[in-house]
């Protein structure tokens, strides 16, 4: 999907990744340097989620990935994780209306199952009415930890060995892709971290294999469109090769 008003920004919009995944890091940090809860930096990056949703859908963007809630996440205190769902509950009825008017599609990536019920009638509900929509997905990775993803891909493809479906030797690079939460989906072609912190924390380690990745210092309450678009420009001045050499290069690697 185009731009709806392409000429706002020095972007080229046939240059724009399919899928920019991000990493949302630094609620906590940004509530403790204002002597906050970490739920109120919880509150203000729902908010963040919010704007940076509008400005992907704005920039054209196809397909955005948002990691809201790792596997890891649950061990954190109750108090800490009942706010996060209560604010991922908030997003999912209060942004349905909005998601709709700007055609978005939302999906859920990760162990649906292990959410509270409540959240898992939401999200199934929010899904549901979104899923015709053709502006841009929003993946929202939720109770997502890529180990897991992955493993519980390789537990599907040893039943159907079991069974007799598959041989080993079958089992392919896609067939691995089509395992996982993202089947049939691009991999990400930029992954963006807040906060200043250079890890993937358990986060697409499959389809990240190719992903530029950026990470800026601005705490996840702070990151606006406006940086959004910096790492967008700068996404496009990155020459990907994907494990290969230029085409203006001739066979012994000599410029031609
Ligand atoms: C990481 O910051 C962020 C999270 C674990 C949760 C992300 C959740 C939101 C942005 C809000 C709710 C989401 C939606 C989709 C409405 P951190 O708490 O680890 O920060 P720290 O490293 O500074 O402690």
């Amino acid at each position: 999907m185009k731009s709806e008003n392409p000429q706002e920004t020095p972007l080229d919009p046939e240059k724009l990744p399919a899928h920019v995944a991000m990493i949302m890091d630094g609620n906590g940090r940004w509530a403790k340097k204002r002597l906050m809860n970490r739920v109120k930096g919880h509150e203000k990056g729902s908010q963040t989620v919010r704007s940076i949703v509008t400005a992907a859908r704005e920039l054209g963007i196809g397909m955005l990935t948002l990691y809201a809630f790792s596997t890891e996440n649950w061990s954190r205190p109750r108090v800490e994780v009942k706010a996060l769902m209560m604010l991922l509950k908030r997003f999912l009825v209060s942004e349905r209306d909005e998601l709709m008017g700007q055609g978005v599609r939302l999906n859920i990536l990760g162990q649906k199952e292990k959410l509270p019920v409540d959240i898992q009638r939401e999200a199934e509900r929010t899904v549901q009415m979104t899923q015709n929509n053709q502006g841009m997905v929003l993946n929202l990775a939720l109770s997502y930890g890529s180990r897991q993803e992955i493993t519980a891909g390789v537990q599907t493809l040893a039943e159907k060995i079991k069974t007799g479906l598959i041989q080993p030797v079958d089992i392919t690079e896609e067939m691995i892709s089509d395992h996982l939460y993202t089947r049939k989906m691009p991999d990400p072609d930029l992954i963006i971290r807040t906060s200043g912190e250079f890890r993937l924390s358990n986060f697409m380690m499959w389809q990240a294999a190719y992903s530029e990745l950026f990470v800026t210092n601005t705490l996840w309450p702070d990151f606006t469109k406006d940086e959004f678009i910096e790492i967008l420009i700068n996404f496009q001045e990155r020459d990907r090769r994907f494990g290969k050499v230029k085409c203006s290069t001739s066979n012994d690697g000599s410029p031609q």
